[in-house]
Parts: structure tokens; sequence; C-alpha cells
């Protein structure tokens, strides 16, 4: 990889903003492309993060020799597609989540990207959020015993538009897919997949899920509670219980900046943990690291736990009956 890697996005709209102004932080980055179905839209956002080229199609961009790797930022059931067409012409991809709409999709993704040997990651940027390190590092050192119970939650109140990604099922809408991911993913990072799931869901009138809880169980005694919702604005913390204590990561869990931890013998300690820019830094970071050292998986969100967190997904929504295109 040379020095400088040129970035190109695919599908310049909310998330993609975002994560623009954070690549405009990380040295050696640079925005180079953007591509939308609509060349207004692209001329727009290039104008807006001074990209040097704006392409009228994602096929122009993908085929363009000066791009090193991709992010997919279009809706959920784009992203297989839309990171197949990358990795065939041969770059290197950061898709947002759901990497895929399920496992079947993830499998031959990330069977492409090993096959020609190019970087490919799931944009968990929770993962490389300072916070999440923190919490790792305080369990890691038996801070708080052994894990007993995690508990997340993630809901807001949606605005009710049928068409939106939210809604609309051919988008591959619902509050599991969006944002129940996030509980579930800390669920699995923390104590892996589960041996028992059990499920509760209410649906919109769209036939995609408003309200999901659900409930893992561990043979080995531990459980975890997720919650998504786009019913009602929920808290959007999370809470890890162990026997000689718990952390609690405060809102918004999934991009938290503040942690507390409550010993058993009732001495309390809040770590700071603030992130750069939108957060997104931080996983532009990883990636960057990772294509300069030649790798072509991020060891801490490895294709593996694409693959653990979309089975699991896809289990929930076998047992909820929520079905898109893509499972036929
Ligand atoms: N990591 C995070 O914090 C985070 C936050 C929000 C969302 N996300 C993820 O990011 C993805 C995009 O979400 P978003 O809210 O940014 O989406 P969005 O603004 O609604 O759309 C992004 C782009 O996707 C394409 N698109 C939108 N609707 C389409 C349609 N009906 N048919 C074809 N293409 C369409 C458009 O590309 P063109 O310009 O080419 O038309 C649009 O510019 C989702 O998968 C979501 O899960 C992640």
């Amino acid at each position: 990889m040379p020095e400088k890697i040129k970035w190109g996005i695919i599908g310049p709209g909310k998330i993609a903003e975002k994560f623009a102004q954070d690549l405009l932080l990380v040295d050696d980055a640079v925005l180079y492309g953007v591509a939308s179905r609509d060349a207004n839209r692209s001329a727009d956002f290039a104008k807006k993060y001074r990209v040097a080229r704006a392409f009228d199609s994602y096929k122009a961009m993908v085929t363009d020799p000066e791009v090193d790797i991709i992010y997919v930022a279009t809706p959920h059931v784009f992203h297989f597609e839309q990171t197949m067409l990358c990795l065939r012409s041969g770059k290197a991809v950061l898709c947002e989540k759901p990497f895929g709409m399920n496992a079947r999709e993830v499998k031959i993704m990330t069977g492409e990207a090993r096959a020609r040997n190019l970087f490919l990651m799931e944009a968990l940027w929770t993962r490389f959020i300072p916070g999440t390190e923190k919490l790792l590092e305080l369990i890691q050192k038996d801070t708080i015993g052994k894990i007993q119970y995690v508990k997340a939650d993630f809901g807001f109140l949606g605005d009710g538009n049928k068409e939106s990604r939210v809604y609309n099922p051919d988008l591959g809408a619902g509050s599991l897919l969006d944002i129940g991911i996030y509980p579930v993913y800390l669920s699995l990072l923390l104590l892996g997949i589960p041996d028992q799931i059990k499920a509760v869901v209410s649906f919109t009138d769209t036939g995609v899920d408003s309200f999901c809880a659900i409930l893992f169980d561990y043979l080995s005694g531990e459980k975890a509670f997720s919650e998504s919702s786009i019913l009602s604005n929920t808290p959007i913390e999370a809470f890890i219980y162990g026997d000689k204590g718990s952390i609690k990561m405060h809102s918004r869990f999934h991009h938290t900046e503040k942690l507390t931890l409550q010993l058993n013998n009732n001495t309390t300690e809040t770590f700071h943990c603030p992130y750069i820019g939108n957060g997104y830094y931080h996983e532009i970071k990883e990636v960057m690291d990772c294509l300069k050292q030649g790798k072509t998986e991020s060891e801490k969100m490895p294709h593996s736990m694409s693959l653990d967190l979309i089975l699991t997904l896809d289990k929930i929504r076998e047992m909820i009956g929520l079905k898109y295109k893509a499972d036929d």
C-alpha cells in the first residue's frame, strides 16, 4: 500500500457525511472519490468535503485505479451487491453494518475477499471506540470478576416514514438489524455465542420489527438481555455485571465516552474516554493500520466475528418470523 491511502465512498447519505468528517482527521487518509446514483448528490458532497473526484455511478469509481479502499454506506440490502462489486474490481472494502442481510451473503463476501487477498471489514465502530477499549481492559484485569449478566438497550422514536430504510422492508428495515445489532454485538464480544436464545417482538404495519427483546442464555450460567425499539426513545445504556462489581457504559453506550465502575465494596470510579471527531476516526485508523501492514482482516473485528454476529441475527429473525427478500 502507498503511504497515502485513497478512499472512495459509495452512497453519500447521512452516515457518509459523519464518516467523511472523520476521514479528514486521519493522517495519510485521502478522501479521493465519492459515488452516487445522482451526479448532483456526489458533486455536492465532493464540494463540501474537498473530494477530488465525484462519480455519477458506483461502477465508474470502482474501476478508477487511483482508489485503494471503498466505504460502502448505503442501506443494508445493498451491502452485499456493492461490496462484491468493489472486491471484484480489486478494491479493499469497509462496509457499514449489518455487513449483509444474512449469513449466506456474509460468507460469500468474506470468501471473495479471502480469495482475492483483499482487506474487508464490517464498520462496527463500537469495537474501536476508546470507551470499549477501556471496558475490555477492565474486564481483562478481572476488575468485576466473572461476568454474570449483560444488559443493553437501543431505542429511538422513528418518524413513521414507510419509505425510509427504518420502515421499508425492501431496504432491510426494522429495529434489530439497524440498532439491535449493537447490544447483540456487545453480548457476543463479552460472552461469545449463546447456547439458547429467546426473543419477543412487535411488528410495524410494514411488516418489520418495531421492538425486539432478546435473552441470551449460556450453559456456563451467564445471561444477556438486549432490547431494540423504533417505538420510543430509550436510555441507550449498557451494564455489565460481574461477581465483584459492575460497569455502566453511559449513553450512548455503543460510542460511550464514560464508564462507571461500581465494586461490591461500594467503591465507585468513573473513567472518561473521549473519542476523536464523531467517533468513526478510530475504526478508520484501524483500517489504515491494517492496510499499511498488508493485513486482509482486522484482528479486532475479524470476519469470524461478523459471521458470528450475522448467524446470531439470523437465528433471532428465524425465531421472530422476520424475513427479507434476500432470504428467498
Ligand atoms: N455506524 C453508524 O453509526 C451508522 C449510523 C447510521 C447508519 N449506519 C448504516 O449505514 C447505512 C446507510 O445508512 P444512512 O442512514 O446513511 O442511509 P441513507 O442516508 O438513507 O442513504 C445512503 C445512500 O444510500 C443510497 N440509497 C438510499 N436509499 C436508497 C434506495 N431506496 N435505493 C437505492 N439506494 C439508496 C443513496 O445513495 P445514492 O446517493 O447513490 O443514491 C444514499 O445516498 C445503513 O446500512 C446503516 O445501518 C451506520
